[in-house]
């Protein structure tokens, strides 16, 4: 294991996020060798190696993704999932404000070996100055002719279209995007069809995250055996990880995956704001069950080890939870989160968050009554694997968890009608 940083540490400066500056630090030189030299199976080939795995949320291998495309369509789409609504979750936005042409040229290598020849790109509404970045890099690069008809004088053509979110955190479902990016209500479609087979406007569509997409100039510049070398054994790579919550030095560090958790919220983040105690650690985004300090002593950050400690690596984004901090009213602030994002589709997601909204909210007012443990239990065996998408299990998964983890404190509220703890470092998230 190492921790190299590859892939997205540069200086950053006023004009990082610009094509001089891309270029300068070897920018389009992979999709320059891709087309001169390579055809659209040796690039699949190339990530295939990489042992490359999906950033989006649920870890999927990219090239294992790819090769479930439909044979023979006549089109093929690829859309980029930039809708970043996971709480605690912000490194597609750094990837926007900082390196945008990396995502464009990370999206031409996809297309160019998938055969899409019209992209889209789905961001979130609320990220303007993403938006505005992402939208300045698209034209200097079809000024530059490496976007659109004839791509740097090949015979490969492709577009890149934008479509902005409304602020709907299921649209960040892939297939909730599709229908938003058709123009419909953005509600989740049953699967099958998968979107590989009948995806955006019914032709097969790969749908990847931004920081997947972004990766991929680095491992077509230097090689997909390169890369598997870095991270672990079933884990390759590098990860954005967003460390927020209770440290002194929240922010965004790539780090090899298999790094210990430890290092990144002691040495990297500083350690904990005001020299209080860990007390927690929500590891990958607001939907991945919480852990305690003990669990990730020895942790490291790794999708197989991270799942046996009982929790997810989900969006790499790391909230840090001090000692003092009301586990009650914590939670509260995520089931009135998914509660408010539910669809309402089906019955388990609509009816289940919102009344795990209501008990938990209770309990935190200090009206909780005996009997609340065992009803929000219910609901969360009643919500998993009984919804159309992963909405419900992603509001269920933190209930389920804190019950687990920190179950004498809702006891102790309901008992006592107040916190357990002083409340005075709460997290704000
Ligand atoms: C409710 C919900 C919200 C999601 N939000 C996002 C998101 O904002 N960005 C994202 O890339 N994936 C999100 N996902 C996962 C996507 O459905 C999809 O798996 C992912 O974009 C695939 O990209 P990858 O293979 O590159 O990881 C979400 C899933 C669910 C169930
Ligand atoms: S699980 Fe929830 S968000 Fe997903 S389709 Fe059902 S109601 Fe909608």
């Amino acid at each position: 294991m190492t921790s190299r940083r590859v892939f997205f540490t540069f200086e950053i400066t006023e004009e990082s996020h610009l094509l001089h500056a891309y270029r300068e630090r070897g920018g389009y030189q992979a999709l320059e060798k891709a087309l001169r030299e390579m055809q659209p199976a040796e690039v699949q080939a190339e990530v295939a190696a990489s042992g490359l795995r999906g950033r989006g949320g649920a870890g999927f291998p990219t090239a294992t993704k790819w090769s479930f495309l439909a044979k023979g369509a006549p089109v093929y789409y690829l859309c980029c999932n930039a809708d970043e609504g996971e709480p605690g979750t912000f490194k597609d936005r750094w990837v926007f404000e900082h390196s945008p042409h990396q995502l464009i040229e990370g999206m031409l290598l996809a297309c160019y070996a998938l055969g899409v020849r019209h992209s889209f790109i789905y961001i979130r509404g609320e990220f303007d100055l993403s938006y505005r970045r992402l939208m300045h890099a698209l034209k200097e690069a079809r000024e530059a002719g490496l976007l659109g008809d004839s791509v740097l004088g090949s015979a490969f053509s492709c577009q890149i279209i934008v479509q902005q979110g409304a602020g709907a955190y299921v649209c960040g479902e892939e297939s909730s995007m599709l229908s938003s990016i058709e123009g419909f209500k953005g509600y989740p479609r049953n699967k099958p069809p998968f979107p590989a087979v009948k995806g955006l406007y019914q032709a097969p569509t790969v749908i990847n995250n931004v920081e997947t997409l972004a990766t991929l100039p680095w491992i077509l510049a230097k090689g997909g055996a390169a890369y598997a070398k870095i991270g672990t054994e079933k884990n390759s790579g590098t990860r954005l990880f967003g460390i927020s919550g209770h440290v002194q030095r929240p922010g965004m560090y790539e780090r090899a995956i298999g790094y210990p958790f430890k290092k990144l919220i002691y040495q990297d983040a500083g350690g904990i704001a005001g020299g209080k105690a860990l007390k927690a650690v929500i590891p990958g985004g607001s939907s991945t069950p919480v852990l305690t300090a003990e669990d990730i002593e020895t942790l490291t950050m790794d999708a197989e080890a991270v799942a046996a400690a009982g929790s997810m690596l989900g969006s790499g984004g790391v909230i840090v939870i001090a000692e003092g901090t009301c586990m009650v009213r914590l939670l509260q602030v995520l089931t009135r989160f998914y509660a408010h994002e539910s669809c309402g589709q089906c019955i388990p997601c609509r009816e289940g968050t919102a009344w795990m909204n209501k008990i938990v909210a209770r309990i935190s007012e200090g009206r909780g009554v005996a009997g609340d443990i065992e009803r929000l239990e219910g609901i969360t065996t009643g919500i998993m694997g009984n919804t159309i998408c992963a909405l419900g299990a992603a509001a269920a998964m933190p209930v389920a968890s804190f019950l687990i983890k920190f179950r004498h404190e809702f006891a102790y509220f309901i008992e006592h009608g107040r916190s357990l703890n002083d409340g005075r470092l709460e997290i704000k998230i």
